[in-house]
C-alpha cells in the first residue's frame, strides 16, 4: 500500500487483480469506443482466422470479449482468469458449448487433459512486469503443444487517450499508473507500452515466426512457440 496526498493507493501484485475485480461490470466499455471500432473489426477477423478449428487456451480472459470471438471459429476454447467476477460477465455472453471458463491465475495454471494448439492473452502483456514475462511464457508454454501458436493483442500508447496519471518507472523499466476503482479506491498498476524491438527481444527465447502488426489503437502479435 502506498500513500499519496493522504489517499491510500493499493499497489503490488494484488492491485491488478483487485482493480479488475472492481471494474468487471463496466470493463466492456473499452470495446464500445467509436474510435476503436475499425481496429477491433480487423482484429476480430485476425483472431478468428488464427484459431479456426483449433483448440485454444486463453489467459486473463476477463469479461470474454475475445473468448466470444474465438468461440465462433475455434474447435474448443478454455478461457481462464483469476477473477470469478469477470468470468461471470463472460458467462453472460451465452458462449457456445465449445467454451469452458475456469478461474485460474496466469502464473499457476491447473493441469489440463490436453495441450492446446493456440495460446492467447489479450490486453495482458502490458500488465506484466518485465521480470515476470519469462515466467508467464514458460507457464503458458507448458500447457501448449510444441509448435503451437501464440496470439497477443494490446494497446498502443496514444498521448491524449489516457487520463490515468503515471506514478513512476521502476529500475527494471516498468511503467506504473494510477487507476481509480468504481468506489473511488486507488490502484497502482503496471501498464507498459513496449516498442516492436522490445517485444521481439522479450519473445525471442521462446518463439519464432514473430509477426507484429501495429494498428492505430492496438498492436497484435502472432508467433510460434519454439519446438525444443
Ligand atoms: C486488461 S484485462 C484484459 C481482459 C481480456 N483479456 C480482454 O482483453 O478484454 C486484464 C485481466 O487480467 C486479469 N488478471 C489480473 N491478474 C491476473 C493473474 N495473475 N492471473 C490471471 N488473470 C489475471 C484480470 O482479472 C483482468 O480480467
Amino acid at each position: 500500500m502506498l500513500k499519496a496526498s493522504g489517499a491510500m493507493i493499493r499497489s503490488g501484485s494484488g492491485a491488478l487483480k483487485a482493480y479488475y475485480k472492481q471494474r468487471s461490470a463496466e470493463y466492456d466499455d473499452i470495446y464500445k469506443l467509436r474510435r476503436r471500432q475499425a481496429d477491433l473489426a480487423r482484429l476480430r477477423r485476425w483472431v478468428a482466422r488464427h484459431v479456426k478449428g483449433k483448440c485454444v487456451l486463453e489467459i486473463a480472459a476477463g469479461t470474454g470479449y475475445w473468448t466470444q470471438v474465438c468461440s465462433r471459429s475455434a474447435r474448443l476454447v478454455l478461457a481462464t482468469d483469476c477473477n470469478a467476477d469477470t468470468l461471470a460477465v463472460a458467462a453472460g455472453r451465452g458462449l457456445g458449448s465449445n467454451v469452458s471458463l475456469v478461474t485460474a491465475d496466469a502464473f499457476l495454471l491447473p493441469a489440463f487433459d490436453t495441450r492446446f494448439e493456440v495460446g492467447i492473452a489479450m490486453l495482458w502483456w502490458s500488465h506484466l512486469r518485465k521480470r515476470e514475462q519469462g515466467k508467464f511464457i514458460a507457464q503458458l508454454m507448458s500447457r501448449l503443444a510444441p509448435g503451437a501458436k501464440l496470439l497477443l493483442v494490446d494497446e498502443v500508447y496514444r498521448k491524449n487517450a489516457t487520463k490515468n496519471p503515471i506514478s513512476r518507472h521502476d529500475r527494471f523499466g516498468d511503467r506504473y499508473e494510477i487507476r481509480v476503482g468504481r468506489d473511488n479506491s486507488l490502484y497502482e498498476i503496471v501498464k507498459n507500452y513496449p516498442a516492436d524491438d522490445e517485444l521481439r527481444y522479450s519473445l525471442s527465447e521462446y518463439c519464432d515466426r514473430v509477426r507484429i502488426t501495429r494498428l492505430t489503437h492496438f498492436w497484435a502479435i502472432s508467433a510460434r512457440i519454439k519446438m525444443n
